[in-house]
C-alpha cells in the first residue's frame, strides 16, 4: 500500500483548485490501472488545500477514490479561538491531516508538545495524522501512524535527499509495523523512481510537484 499526498501549502485559489480537478480527473478517468488501484485502495492518494476548501475539495473528489487532507489542526478544542480551526470541525471533511510540518514548526513556533497535542487531538476526532519529523531527533508522538521524514534541507529546495540516507533515517527510526515510513522533500517526476526501486518508502509527501496536475499524476503513475 503506498500514499502520496498533495501538500499544497498557502497556495491555489478556488479557480486553481477547479482547473487542476479537472485535469486530474480526465488524467485519471482514462487510467485503468490507477483506478483499480485507489479502488482497491493499493494507493491513496490525499489532496491537502487550505482550510477555506476543504470542503470544495471533499465535493470534488466524491467517487473519485481520493482522500481530503488538511495541512494543520487548532491545538484547541472548540471554544473562543477567533481564527482557529480545530479538529471536532473538520472531522466530517478531512479524513486526514498534516502535523509538524517543519514549516510550521520553523515559522509559527510549533513545539514538540505541541505537535504531541495535535495528534492526540485529530485521532479524538478520527482524523489520520501525517506526522512530519526532520530528523531523528524530532520525537514521533504515540498514535501517529504515517510518519513523514522531510529534511529541512531537501524542502523546496531542488536537493532531494540521497534515497540511501532516507533508508538509513527509516532504519534509524525502528518504527512499528503499523507505522507508514514516507518521504518528502523536492520529489519530482524525475528522481521518484529512485526512492520507488527501493521498495522501503510507504509514500510521498509532495509539495511544489503537487500544484500541477499532469506532473502529480505522472508521480502517481511512478508509484504504482
Ligand atoms: P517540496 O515540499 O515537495 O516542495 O519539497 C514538500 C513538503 O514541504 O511537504
Amino acid at each position: 500500500m503506498q500514499y502520496l499526498i498533495a501538500n499544497w501549502k498557502a497556495n491555489k485559489t478556488l479557480e486553481e483548485i477547479h482547473a487542476w480537478f479537472e485535469t486530474f480527473l480526465t488524467l485519471l478517468e482514462q487510467d485503468e490501472n490507477l483506478t483499480r488501484a485507489l479502488e482497491s485502495k493499493n494507493l491513496h492518494i490525499i489532496v491537502c488545500p487550505a482550510f477555506p476548501f476543504l470542503l470544495t475539495v471533499k465535493e470534488l473528489t466524491k467517487n473519485t477514490g481520493l482522500s481530503v487532507g488538511a495541512q494543520d489542526i487548532s491545538v484547541k478544542a472548540p471554544g473562543k479561538y477567533t481564527g482557529e480551526v480545530p479538529a471536532a470541525l473538520i472531522r466530517d471533511i478531512a479524513e486526514y491531516t498534516i502535523i509538524g510540518h517543519s514549516e510550521r514548526r520553523s515559522n509559527f513556533g510549533e513545539t514538540e508538545e505541541i505537535v504531541k497535542e495535535k495528534i492526540a487531538l485529530a485521532t479524538g476526532n478520527d482524523i489520520t495524522s501525517i506526522a512530519c519529523i526532520r530528523t531523528s531527533e524530532d520525537i514521533i508522538p504515540q498514535h501517529a501512524t504515517i510518519i513523514a521524514y522531510e529534511p529541512v534541507s531537501a524542502i523546496g529546495s531542488g536537493q532531494n535527499e540521497d534515497p540511501a540516507l532516507v533508508i538509513e533515517m527509516k532504519r534509524r527510526l525502528n518504527l512499528g509495523t503499523e507505522q507508514s515510513f514516507l518521504y518528502g522533500g523536492s520529489v519530482t517526476r524525475d528522481n521518484i523512481a529512485e526512492y520507488v526501486h527501493t521498495r522501503e518508502i510507504d509514500g510521498y509527501l509532495v509539495g511544489t510537484a503537487s500544484l500541477d496536475a499532469q506532473h502529480f499524476f505522472d508521480l502517481a503513475k511512478a508509484v504504482l
